[in-house]
């Protein structure tokens, strides 16, 4: 489907923001996820285009990074992290349970468009390990069924909250905040806890600090 009007003047703004073109790759390749639910030949194209780069460049990119998809993603994106602390704690029986539930596997649509389910790498979130995202917002601490009662909470369009977050609104929604990341939700929702600054406080009470620039740690 060609991409709309609204859609290129979006991708011109954010080219305007880099001092670079091509630096607004990035950026736009999201815009694109939020516009067509997924990165489309007639996204890359229009990337392509207004960066003066190939399109061969352009799907280099958006094949290299897991965060860009090549085939509909759904209303919401379910991960969950199965490296090496989050699958210690639990996080293969997370995914076990959501695959079970969803019926679907690894990066399969499911049937009726609603869910995909991805296995993801560290979130660099391991102090609530296992987690998982739905449509990238954490939700921490996660068990199978406590991951499976969020997919059913949102199959029933109830509102679910993630645990450091936003409400969780759909898959192409985020995607347009990782295009423009002034969408006012950034006060919404938990941010830092007492946990997540335990290794500050020690370091605090032990007098630790990050070694200069050109020293020795
Ligand atoms: S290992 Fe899962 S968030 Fe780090």
């Amino acid at each position: 489907m060609a991409i709309s009007e609204q859609t290129l003047e979006s991708m011109r703004d954010i080219v305007t923001r880099y001092p670079q073109s091509r630096s607004a790759l990035l950026p736009m390749l999201h815009l694109v996820q939020s516009a067509e639910g997924e990165v489309t030949p007639e996204g890359i194209a229009a990337c392509a285009d207004m960066l003066g780069i190939s399109k061969a460049e352009v799907t280099g990119v958006s094949t290299f990074y897991t965060m860009y998809k090549r085939k509909p993603v759904g209303e919401h994106h379910i991960g969950v992290c199965v490296n090496t602390l989050c699958g210690l704690l639990g996080g293969d029986a997370v995914y076990e349970a959501l695959s079970e539930r969803l019926g679907v596997g690894h990066n399969e649509p499911i049937a009726d468009g609603k869910f995909s389910l991805e296995r993801i790498e560290c979130q660099a979130a391991c102090t609530h390990a296992p987690v998982m995202t739905v449509d990238w917002e954490f939700m921490d601490d996660v068990t199978p069924s406590s991951a499976v009662d969020v997919v059913d909470r949102l199959a029933r369009g109830e509102r679910v909250e993630s645990t450091r977050g936003p409400a969780i609104r759909n898959f192409q929604a985020s995607e347009h905040t990782l295009a423009f990341p002034d969408d006012g939700l950034a006060g919404e929702g938990n941010s830092v806890d007492d946990k997540m600054l335990a290794g500050l406080r020690y370091a605090k009470e032990h007098n630790m600090a990050a070694p200069q620039s050109g020293q020795e740690a």
